[in-house]
């Protein structure tokens, strides 16, 4: 990575270090710990993140590698055990999150490729067709990766479980874009993509703006509650960014104090 880029991504955690952990972290963290519990030690995860995760690291070029997949299985799995924590009917309730998991470890498979929700979904039912899946479990999670990107319109789902894990991936992917997308995303992706310091500073508004918007598309009744509130840590932390970018290219003067140009 660039050194001017490694600068601004050790100035980033400095800065997060000083934000507190999002309400959804702390109020839900008897799920968040459970669905952890099952990741590290369910055999059917386990195998199926010895086979994912080498793929995964050739996304990691764009900050969407291990890291990002973990926290978004973790959070849409958290999620699904939020949203189905009404049902009686808990049979099922285990293989779910696990569907959630599974649903968050592939979802940005194929992340390097133009398309990638629908390339992802397709190469995940090909994978997933060797272990141990209902074709009709391999569909939820497909759907939901198919769902997952943002500002699209999302197909609907043919029943109440796969839409319920649909929408729990997506919001649990948008999650990432608060204080992660400035700890991790975004240096990769400037790295990747060759952004040289201006590059970054002409394009910083505008996805300020992508991030402002994401507020107002959470899908389930949690992420509408607490999602808004991680958004808002990630835009915070990214207009301190902005002004210190500003200040270490000597900018500050072009720009207002919102970092927008002066005319
Ligand atoms: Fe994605
Ligand atoms: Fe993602």
């Amino acid at each position: 990575m660039e050194k001017f880029l490694e600068k601004l991504k050790q100035k980033a955690f400095f800065l997060a270090s000083r934000y507190e952990l999002p309400s959804f972290y702390s109020k839900f963290y008897h799920y968040h710990a459970r669905v952890r519990h099952i990741f590290f030690s369910d055999p059917l995860i386990s195998i199926i993140r010895e086979r994912v995760e080498v793929e995964l690291e050739k996304a990691d070029c764009l900050g969407h590698g291990v890291s990002h997949s973990r926290k978004v299985s973790w959070d849409c799995a958290t999620l699904i055990s939020i949203e189905l924590s009404g049902i009686s009917d808990k049979r099922n309730y285990k293989r779910f999150i696990i569907l959630g998991i599974i649903s968050g470890l592939f979802h940005d498979i194929c992340r390097v490729e133009e398309n990638h929700a629908e390339l992802g979904a397709r190469k995940a039912a090909e994978i997933l067709r060797n272990y141990p899946l209902s074709p009709d479990e391999i569909g939820m999670v497909c759907k939901a990766i198919r769902n997952h990107e943002a500002f699209v319109k999302p197909l609907p789902c043919s029943d109440p479980i796969s839409q319920i894990i649909s929408d729990c991936l997506y919001d649990a992917d948008k999650f990432r874009w608060g204080i992660d997308i400035f700890t991790s995303t975004l240096w990769h992706m400037a790295s990747y993509k060759k952004l040289t310091e201006r590059d970054l500073l002409e394009r910083f508004p505008w996805g300020l703006d992508g991030i402002r918007k994401i507020q107002n598309t959470f899908r389930t009744q949690t992420g509408k509650l607490f999602g808004p509130e991680i958004i808002e840590q990630g835009l915070m932390l990214g207009k301190e960014i902005y002004r210190f970018l500003l200040e270490s290219c000597g900018a500050g003067d072009e720009h207002n104090h919102y970092g927008n140009k002066r005319n």
